[in-house]
């Protein structure tokens, strides 16, 4: 089964009958994922030979992704941007863990080496990771993970006892999730250095919607060390 047509302009026609018929059906096989990465090679060069040549001389994004792991939220699709242009990091429900090394090293990088000027911790309704955290669902090890999320709603218990249904409070808790998130990067020592030294860096909050495609920026940005104390306090 073919899900992708190698279009001649460089973009994935991925039909949506033909991806909602795969949904119903089956996953294709493996082998089909390798034609798929062919065309798709084929129709990048087809509009841009010099295309992967540029991506191998160099990597220079503006832009750190933190994002769910989610596969309904493919990072670089929702804003548009193609390789070389979004470095990406993703774990169930985007944590900002400080004592996840790998994230850790993720944000050094991003910060010190490519000198990113944004950094956008993007989170979406709908989450599994927050539910669970939410229903304080026993699923294994994810459990330990997510415990930071229990963290916020014990923060924000009050505020999420107001809201009408169980529904509007998890969507408010992945907003309050990610905005913790921010919090977490914001007050990141390497953050806080690079801004001591004059870095131009801001850090995004976004909840994106499975729903309608849409991304919303929760308001949340801070580009110095002093807006990042203000959004803690
Ligand atoms: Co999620």
């Amino acid at each position: 089964m073919r899900l992708f047509q190698g279009a001649a302009d460089g973009t994935l026609k991925a039909g949506t009958l033909q991806h909602e018929t795969r949904m119903a059906t089956q996953a294709p096989d493996i082998t089909d994922l390798i034609a798929n990465n062919r065309s798709w090679a084929e129709g990048k060069k087809a509009v841009d030979p010099g295309f992967f040549r540029r991506l191998v001389a160099q990597q220079a994004p503006a832009y750190l992704w933190i994002g769910c792991s989610d596969s309904r939220v493919p990072a670089n699709e929702i804003v548009g941007l193609d390789p070389g242009e979004l470095f990406v990091h993703r774990n169930v429900a985007n944590l900002a863990p400080p004592q996840d090394a790998n994230y850790l090293s993720v944000l050094q990088y991003a910060v010190q080496v490519l000198k990113v000027s944004h950094v956008i911790v993007v989170g979406h309704y709908g989450c599994g990771g927050v539910r669970a955290a939410f229903r304080n669902q026993r699923l294994g090890l994810i459990d330990h993970w997510l415990s930071p999320i229990r963290a916020v709603m014990r923060d924000h218990e009050a505020e999420l006892a107001a809201l009408p249904n169980d529904a509007a409070r998890e969507d408010r808790l992945c907003e309050l999730n990610v905005r913790r998130q921010v919090e977490n990067v914001g007050a990141d020592p390497f953050v806080v250095d690079a801004w001591a030294a004059g870095a131009n860096l801001a850090i995004h909050g976004w909840c994106y919607s499975i729903a309608d495609g849409l991304v919303k920026d929760l308001g949340a940005t801070v580009r110095n060390a002093a807006e990042a104390a203000r959004l803690r306090s």
